[in-house]
């Protein structure tokens, strides 16, 4: 039994050594130490020995154990380090290898210019509104004074989701809008998306974008318009820049008026751009109509404003000499990558 137990031992101490990893080792800790392991089944045969041998034998066999453990022991410490080592190496960072490259992004031009405008209108003491895509006829023609047989009114110009809904034709219902709910004195621009049932060419999209402004106070003069447009034509194409107001029409202002730039490419000389007329057509706008103040509840004795509306694509195109519109909404990045 004695010879047994060596051979145990030896046995053992083999298997533990050649051991790498922690599972080998517990396998061999169940063989040699578990309870239906090798020194267990010696445990069990210790009943045929005599009661001279029996105290020796015993001895030896928890020395045996004794060595397994300590063996065991040793070797989970070497296990823990060769595991460190493999994971260090699974898991190693290459840091001379070129990084990936991520690209990034810039705003689109639209996005560009209707910051700057935001800017130069909130400096001016503006505050942003923002109001429905899906509008009802109700603010998007009954409310600016559209008579009801206005061409603009036609399905053949606006896209209805019902009789009495429409994708806004325009910004101008949120003048209305605001209108309604506020007691002057108003300064708002509401930027936005509008329809319209357009083929798409170079100067056409069936959506496009407007940027609204109104202004509700005591003794709101066509001067104020006058001057606060210029300062806008100015701060976004320069110093030079002059304009005019040509009379116009619209059902919800009252003188209402075209305001132009004078040309950015010849100054006013006259080139392509221009169609030889010195004159670039930007905005229409006007002096609120008294039956508009009056149907959101304003006194047109008390109170007057002005009101415009300015196409953003428009002024975008001017803005980068961009010659079809139909480049803003194609979303190709090498058109886009310039500005
Ligand atoms: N809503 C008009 C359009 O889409 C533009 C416009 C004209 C807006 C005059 C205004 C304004 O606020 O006063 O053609």
């Amino acid at each position: 039994m004695k010879e047994k137990l060596e051979q145990i031992l030896a046995q053992a101490l083999d298997e533990i050594q050649a051991a790498e990893a922690k599972e080998a080792l517990e396998a061999a800790r169940v063989r040699y130490l578990g309870k239906k392991g090798e020194l267990a089944a010696i445990w069990k045969g210790m009943g045929q020995l005599s009661a001279q041998e029996r105290p020796v034998i015993g001895q030896i066999a928890n020395e045996v154990r004794g060595k397994i453990e300590a063996a065991i022991e040793e070797a989970g410490q070497r296990a823990a380090e060769y595991e460190m080592e493999r994971k260090l190496r699974r898991e190693r960072l290459d840091v001379t290898l070129p990084g990936k490259k991520i690209p990034i992004g810039k705003k689109h031009p639209l996005t560009t210019v209707l910051d700057e405008v935001t800017d130069i209108f909130v400096g001016m003491g503006y505050s942003v509104a923002e109001g429905p895509e899906v509008e009802l006829v109700h603010y998007n023609f009954d409310m600016l004074n559209a008579p009801k047989t206005h061409p603009s009114r036609e399905p053949s110009d606006t896209f209805y989701i019902s009789d009495d809904i429409v994708l806004r034709t325009q910004t101008s219902p949120m003048q209305a809008r605001v209108m309604e709910k506020t007691q002057p004195p108003i300064r708002i621009i509401a930027p936005g998306r509008v329809f319209r049932n357009d083929e798409a060419d170079a100067t056409h999209s069936p959506m496009f974008h407007q940027i609204e402004g109104l202004v509700i106070d005591k003794n709101v003069t066509m001067g104020d318009l006058k001057s606060t447009l210029e300062t806008f034509a100015k701060t976004l194409y320069g110093e030079e820049t002059s304009i005019r107001l040509r009379p116009s029409y619209f059902p919800f202002t009252e003188p209402s008026a075209e305001m132009d730039i004078s040309c950015f490419k010849c100054h006013g000389k006259g080139c392509p751009m221009c169609k030889y007329e010195g004159w670039i057509e930007v905005l229409g706008c006007g002096m609120v109509h008294p039956n508009v103040l009056r149907a959101c509840g304003i006194d047109p004795e008390e109170y007057s404003g002005f009101a415009f509306g300015v196409g953003l694509e428009r002024i975008t195109l001017f803005r980068y000499k961009i010659d079809d519109l139909r480049l803003l909404f194609e979303n190709d990045e090498r058109f886009l990558k310039q500005f």
